[in-house]
């Protein structure tokens, strides 16, 4: 796979560069013009971005945000991630009005060296994520119109087969960025014979969204803290009830499968946070995982989980933790995933945090990013990494 460095290396001065990021941050809507609450995905673009840039590149920056329906709509325009990028950079960031039409190919033409250009929404163009080859390659030629070479440096859309991500590779000479590069470097030492203990935390809603990785991790763990909404279907595989908690009933059986394979290794919660209503305002009290009332939903794992967790954490050698332990946008419920991230954080040895939604959580509960190891961009991406699958934006920069 050659990198960003190889293609500086060899001379970009004056050449156009189409450079897919991944640019997908929170936006929140609820001020008069939409703000960005996290912009941890714009900063980690910034190093090859300035690398291009220093090194006379006329750079043409493409990235999605969000899931419009491939047509363009406002509310998923990326104007306050052009401001906020030509911010971070010291200059202007114009955004072309289309994705790869006229007013693409314009912008792209006047570029001077060094200037960066950002494409308006990929998924603007339903061909961005079709199934169909033929429609993603006629788009990925209007991309490859843009410039003379590809860098790819979108780490959390490497698993998508999308024609910024896949086709337009295949047709402009193609290089890593350097998020890529590094995104590879440290997940490769998790799946590597890493130091042990190797402990693996996972949080989040849905523990069907989880279950291939649970499963291809599991062999190669020593141990699983399982934490988030996943947890009720869990402990509902061992007989708990769960209350008005959120359960994937027809995931009961794979959990109870899994507990009888691998209990040893699996650790869950001992004690939930609950309350009677999804809410900060409705109350919350700590009960036992036996004890969850049938009018009380489960919304953060409790102080002696933290407790139990942070014990496995300390002792381990290798951690990579994806998901919260509840609803940490709610202060009634961040104290079991603020417990596990200061827990994480503390590690002596490799901390990884992976998927958007941690990495969102350690920045807003307001911790040291440097405490980490490693803080990844990619949520599905880093999980489908660890899992071992085929990523089709990383296997066609090697092809
Ligand atoms: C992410 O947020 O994980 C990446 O930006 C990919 O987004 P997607 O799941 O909408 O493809």
């Amino acid at each position: 796979m050659r990198s960003v460095d190889d293609l500086i290396a060899e001379g970009v001065s004056g050449r156009r560069v189409f450079l897919r990021t991944d640019l997908n941050v929170p936006l929140d809507h609820t001020t008069r013009s939409p703000v960005i609450s996290d912009d941890g995905r714009i900063r980690a673009s910034l190093p090859t971005l300035q690398a291009l840039r220093e090194a006379g590149a006329r750079v043409v920056v493409s990235a999605h945000l969000g899931r419009p329906k491939g047509t363009p709509d406002p509310q998923f325009s990326l104007a306050p991630v052009a401001a906020r990028l030509g911010e971070l950079l010291g200059t202007a960031v114009p955004l072309a009005a289309d994705t790869a039409g006229d007013d693409a190919r314009a912008k792209a033409e006047a570029l001077g060296d060094g200037d960066v250009l950002l494409l308006e929404n990929v998924r603007f163009e339903a061909a961005e994520t079709s199934k169909d080859d033929a429609e993603r390659g006629e788009l990925a030629d209007r991309f490859a119109a843009l410039a003379d070479v590809y860098v790819d440096d979108a780490f959390g859309a490497v698993h998508r087969k999308h024609a910024s991500v896949f086709d337009v590779a295949q047709r402009l000479p193609c290089y890593a960025g350097r998020l890529v590069a590094r995104e590879l470097e440290v997940l490769t030492r998790l799946t590597t014979e890493p130091d042990r203990p190797y402990v693996v935390v996972l949080g989040g809603s849905k523990v069907s969204d989880k279950l291939a990785v649970i499963e291809a991790l599991l062999p190669k763990v020593d141990r699983l803290l399982v934490g988030g909404g996943m947890c009720f279907t869990f402990l509902a595989a061992q007989g708990h009830g769960v209350g008005k908690s959120l359960l994937e009933a027809d995931q009961v059986d794979t959990c109870r499968r899994l507990l009888a394979e691998a209990g040893d290794r699996i650790v869950l919660p001992v004690d939930v946070v609950c309350s009677p209503e999804f809410s900060a305002d409705a109350g919350s009290t700590v009960v036992a995982v036996a004890d969850i009332p049938d009018d009380q939903m489960g919304l953060d794992v409790g102080p002696r989980t933290v407790e139990v967790f942070g014990a496995e954490l300390g002792s381990a050698r290798t951690v990579f933790w994806n998901g919260p332990m509840g609803v940490f946008e709610l202060a009634p419920f961040q104290a079991g995933t603020r417990g596990v991230a200061q827990a994480v954080a503390a590690v002596d040895g490799l901390s990884v945090v992976g998927g958007g939604d941690s990495a969102a959580a350690v920045r807003q509960l307001g911790l040291d990013e440097e405490a980490y190891g490693h803080i990844s961009t990619g949520g599905g991406a880093s999980l489908e990494y660890l899992e071992g699958r085929d990523l089709p934006g990383l296997s066609v920069l090697t092809d």
